[in-house]
């Protein structure tokens, strides 16, 4: 069964005031709607009218339709098809009870594989890894928040192979050969090619990683909505419609929480993205 979406109408609604650096009196007077009510639906205690919603998509650039199949729970990503470039496991794993997810992605000829993201949970990993009998030789890490990147040091005494992360991004603990990822970087992992992609804004140095068919997306973008603008909303903004948005529709994103999706998925339902990119 598919995952349910990371973000809501509230969250949305959230992140989308973030972008215009509004506050939700700035909302409320922009649709005519009472701050209460605004903090209600953020706090998913109140599902606004249709007009209501329509409203306020008019007043933070995001598309009307799509905010309200999500705002009715009518978006579910379509399943998204295996890439025939590789073999890939993804663990749906917990930081206490926060759904995150990471991904063990195998070269088919060689069983050479990269981790990507930690998940907080280096012994799911090292299971998983051992239950395939294959041999890590990256660790590829999104960004350094603790559910991507912590038990990096579980991680590193297991494999004993060296860890990538973005270079703006701050430095995680945990690895005795940390190397820097920036944007036109390729990696081997087997016989698979992994290009770096600069996805900066969820943090500054954040980056994503593709593999044939299929971006390891981390916290820029999920299916319905975007991850918070830790660094720049601007940024964020950017990195998915100028980078993410610009492969082929049928090029797979995963992300580190919620559904995987695809770029044609996104494109066509994501509230933020559906007419801007
Ligand atoms: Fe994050």
């Amino acid at each position: 069964m598919a995952s349910p979406l990371e973000d809501e109408l509230g969250d949305i609604l959230q992140k989308a005031r973030d972008g215009r650096n509004w506050s939700q009196k700035d909302l409320a007077q922009a649709v005519g709607i009472s701050v209460s009510d605004i903090v209600r639906a953020e706090r998913y205690e109140w599902i606004p009218a249709e007009d209501q919603v329509a409203a306020m998509a008019a007043a933070l650039n995001l598309d009307a339709a799509t905010l309200w199949a999500i705002a009715q729970d009518r978006y579910v990503p379509e399943p998204v098809e295996a890439d025939p470039g590789f073999d890939m496991t993804c663990l749906e794993v917990f930081m206490g009870a926060y759904p995150v997810k990471c991904y063990l992605a195998t070269c088919p000829e060689t069983g050479e594989s990269a981790v990507v993201d930690t998940g907080a949970n280096p012994e799911a990993l090292i299971k998983t890894v051992r239950e395939k009998n294959v041999r890590v030789t990256h660790i590829l890490l999104t960004h350094n928040h603790p559910d991507h990147a912590w038990g990096l040091g579980k991680l590193d005494a297991e494999f004993q192979c060296p860890a990538w992360v973005g270079a703006n991004e701050p430095k995680p603990g945990g690895s005795h050969d940390l190397r820097r990822a920036q944007e036109g970087d390729t990696l081997t992992v087997g016989r698979m090619t992994v290009d770096v992609l600069s996805t900066p804004g969820h943090t500054a140095g954040g980056v994503s990683y593709k593999i044939n068919r299929t971006v390891f997306s981390g916290d820029c973008i999920f299916a319905g909505s975007m991850g918070r603008a830790n660094s720049s909303w601007q940024d964020l903004f950017e990195s998915i419609t100028t980078r993410l948005l610009s492969f082929p529709e049928d090029t797979r994103l995963l992300p580190g929480h919620g559904p995987a999706t695809t770029v044609g998925g996104e494109k066509t339902h994501n509230p933020f993205f559906r007419g801007r990119c």
